[in-house]
């Protein structure tokens, strides 16, 4: 039987890591542990908004945008490069199960920080020509082959977004592979969009992203969302155009 303990110090020896990265100082002269930037590597950083904090009013509030964008977005931000900056120190230091430890915060924070980043540029403030879905012909064209028309999509995504459990998002994705269909998923807490799916576009079901508006009216605030989705970034990133819009990792 293989004892859990001896399995940990035989990875650490055998990691392939481990003769490149045991150069690597991952302390400071003071002994506190280093971040991103003092380990010679680059920190993710907050994305602005594509438009002001008010701009998607009156669907949604300046204040929830300036707190879901300002807190919220960077502190998954934050808690990503740390928990990163703990991932490098224990690959160095060959402690597989630190490794192991932090793989939930990395996720957690990683897809918080990913699925805000698609969800500012898939929003466009209201009345705009981006919030036309005839700027997405192909996409709409899509759409309509497969549930029929715009407006039962509409009602398929929306009862998909009310039918989420707790904190989530709600995804029209663009199925990997040579089909390549369109599909509505949920995704729990912060899981990204992951295996080759590309989101079309997302929408946070989180209580932050329409709490301090619409209090217990979720309801509401699904149906106003309609009024600021980005139809021209959804058919960027549904044929493949434009690589600010299309790009799916950080
Ligand atoms: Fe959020």
């Amino acid at each position: 039987m293989v004892n859990i303990g001896s399995l940990w110090q035989y990875l650490a020896a055998h990691s392939p890591l481990q003769s490149t990265l045991s150069s690597l100082s991952t302390t400071t002269m003071s002994g506190g542990a280093l971040n991103l930037t003092q380990m010679g590597l680059a920190p993710y950083s907050l994305p602005p908004l594509p438009y002001a904090y008010d701009a998607l009013e009156p669907h949604i509030s300046a204040q929830i945008m300036e707190l879901h964008h300002g807190k919220h977005h960077q502190a998954y931000v934050t808690n990503l490069n740390a928990a990163l900056a703990s991932h490098v120190s224990a690959v160095a230091a060959g402690d597989v199960a630190a490794q192991i430890a932090l793989q939930q915060a990395i996720k957690f924070n990683g897809g918080g920080h990913i699925n805000h980043s698609l969800f500012w540029k898939n929003l466009a403030p209201p009345g705009t020509e981006e919030t036309n879905p005839a700027v997405a012909k192909e996409l709409v064209s899509a759409i309509e082959k497969k549930w029929g028309s715009l407006e039962s999509f509409k009602k398929a995504f929306s009862a998909a977004l009310l039918a989420i459990q707790g904190s989530g998002w709600g995804w029209l994705v663009k199925e990997a592979g040579n089909g390549a269909g369109l599909r509505i998923v949920t995704t729990k807490d912060q899981d990204p969009v992951v295996g080759g799916d590309v989101p079309i576009f997302g929408v946070d079901m989180w209580e932050h992203a329409y709490y301090l508006q619409y209090l217990n009216g979720k309801a509401a605030y699904v149906e106003n969302i309609w009024n600021v989705i980005n139809w021209r970034t959804a058919e960027d990133r549904f044929v493949g155009r434009n690589e600010e819009n299309v790009k799916t990792e950080l």
